[in-house]
Formats: C-alpha cells, sequence, structure tokens
C-alpha cells in the first residue's frame, strides 16, 4: 500500500475511491493463482481517472486490462455529489494520461457497459473483473450477471462499494443488486473478501 502511495504522486488525480481498497485487493489476488499466469485478462466497468485501472495493471505486470467507461460520470457525479463539472468535462482526458505509461496493455471502450456486453459477450472471458460503473442497483444486477458470464471458473470478481448509500430506497443502492447476484449464483461462487467491497471466485460447477 505505501509502495502504491508513491507511485500514484506522479497520477494526475481529482479523487482517490480506490487506495483505501487495496488491502482487500492484495488479500483477493493472493487467494488465486493470478500471479502465476503468463497472460491475465482483465476488465473494468468504470474507470473514472484511471486509478483503479492503474493498480491493476501496475500490480499484475502479466496482465492486459479493458476499461469500459462513458466518461460522462454517474449520477452521483452529474448532480455534483462526488466531484466538480470541471473535473468532470476533463475526465477522459485525464485517464489517457494516467495511463499512458501503459498504452500498450490497456484497452478503451467508450459507451455504457450494457452495450459492451451486446458486442462482446462471447469474445473474451477474462481472469479478473471489477465492477465500478454506474452504481444504481438496476444496472450492477446487470453488470454482475453479465460480468460473471465472462468472467473464468477461479476468475476474481471484486464489486466497489458494496455498502455505499446513495438513494433514498435501500433496494436502489448497490447491496440490493449485489445481494439478489449472490442469491441467483450461491452455488457457483466463493466469497473471497467482504468488506466495503465484494470479492467473489467464480467455482467451476463440472
Ligand atoms: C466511481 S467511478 C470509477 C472509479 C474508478 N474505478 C477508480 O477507482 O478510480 C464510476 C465510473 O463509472 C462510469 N459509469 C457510470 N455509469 C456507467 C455505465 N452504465 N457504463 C459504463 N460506465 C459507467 C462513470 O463515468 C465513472 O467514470
Amino acid at each position: 500500500m505505501n509502495k502504491f502511495k508513491l507511485t500514484k504522486e506522479n497520477l494526475k488525480l481529482d479523487n482517490d475511491w480506490f487506495t483505501d481498497s487495496i488491502t482487500t485487493w492484495l488479500r483477493a489476488i493472493d487467494s488465486t493463482n493470478l500471479r502465476n499466469k503468463k497472460k491475465i485478462n482483465c476488465l473494468e466497468i468504470g474507470s473514472w481517472q484511471g486509478l483503479s485501472a492503474f493498480f491493476i495493471l501496475n500490480e499484475l505486470k502479466n496482465s492486459n486490462l479493458i476499461c469500459v467507461d462513458t466518461w460522462e460520470g454517474a449520477d452521483e457525479h452529474k448532480d455534483g455529489a462526488m466531484t466538480s463539472s470541471n473535473v468532470l468535462i476533463n475526465v477522459e482526458d485525464t485517464f489517457d494520461t494516467n495511463l499512458n505509461s501503459f498504452k500498450d496493455r490497456v484497452t478503451k471502450y467508450k459507451g455504457k457497459s450494457s452495450s459492451y456486453y451486446e458486442k462482446n459477450l462471447y469474445v473474451n472471458k477474462f481472469d479478473l473483473i471489477y465492477i465500478d460503473g454506474s452504481h444504481h442497483a438496476d444496472d450492477v444486477i446487470i453488470d454482475a450477471l453479465k460480468c460473471f458470464e465472462m468472467l473464468c471458473d477461479g476468475g476474481l470478481l471484486i464489486f466497489d462499494d458494496y455498502l455505499w448509500k446513495y438513494y433514498d430506497k435501500d433496494i436502489d443502492n448497490p447491496a440490493g443488486a449485489i445481494n439478489k447476484f449472490l442469491k441467483i449464483k450461491k452455488k457457483q461462487i466463493k466469497i473471497v473478501c467482504f468488506d466495503y467491497q465484494l470479492a467473489i471466485k467464480k467455482i467451476s460447477l463440472k
């Protein structure tokens, strides 16, 4: 964590919604054989200025990462609750600058996650997926189910903001969707870390 704190000082960041979760990430990664793989395919839903993407690419040297984002912000950015309009206008340029040193390993998909699934559902399988896009439960449940379909057996799926409360109705917040997802897939998952973030491993049914 301290090493990463020094590294991230070189990035242009207006917000940091990630560093506090690094211990969870390291525990989750160490519960898999990801570090031994020659090629680690990763997907991120929601990249913002690129901090979590930078962490993944910096920590897993054999990884490639697809970053899916509208770069238009989520509800909490658009209403000014979590950031300013100045930051929002420049968010994609900031992402490009921050990820420049990893440009050979990162691929951008600009659009809603739902459109990414429509075009790519059966194209790739991923070893690691991070879900941190829209936090409305209606979107989170789709992200969870589609990403689970694209996850390799033994792969790691991490949700940010499991315990976050932003919408008035509890059911509209991430936990409303994530708890449903856990119920639907209970025979196929092992919970690896349960915290502000939730990390699960996919178990083969064979
Ligand atoms: C909390 S930020 C991501 C933070 C980033 N993972 C980090 O830790 O640095 C959420 C991002 O999701 C994006 N987003 C919101 N709704 C989306 C959707 N339906 N599809 C794709 N991206 C979306 C926003 O534009 C925003 O950049």
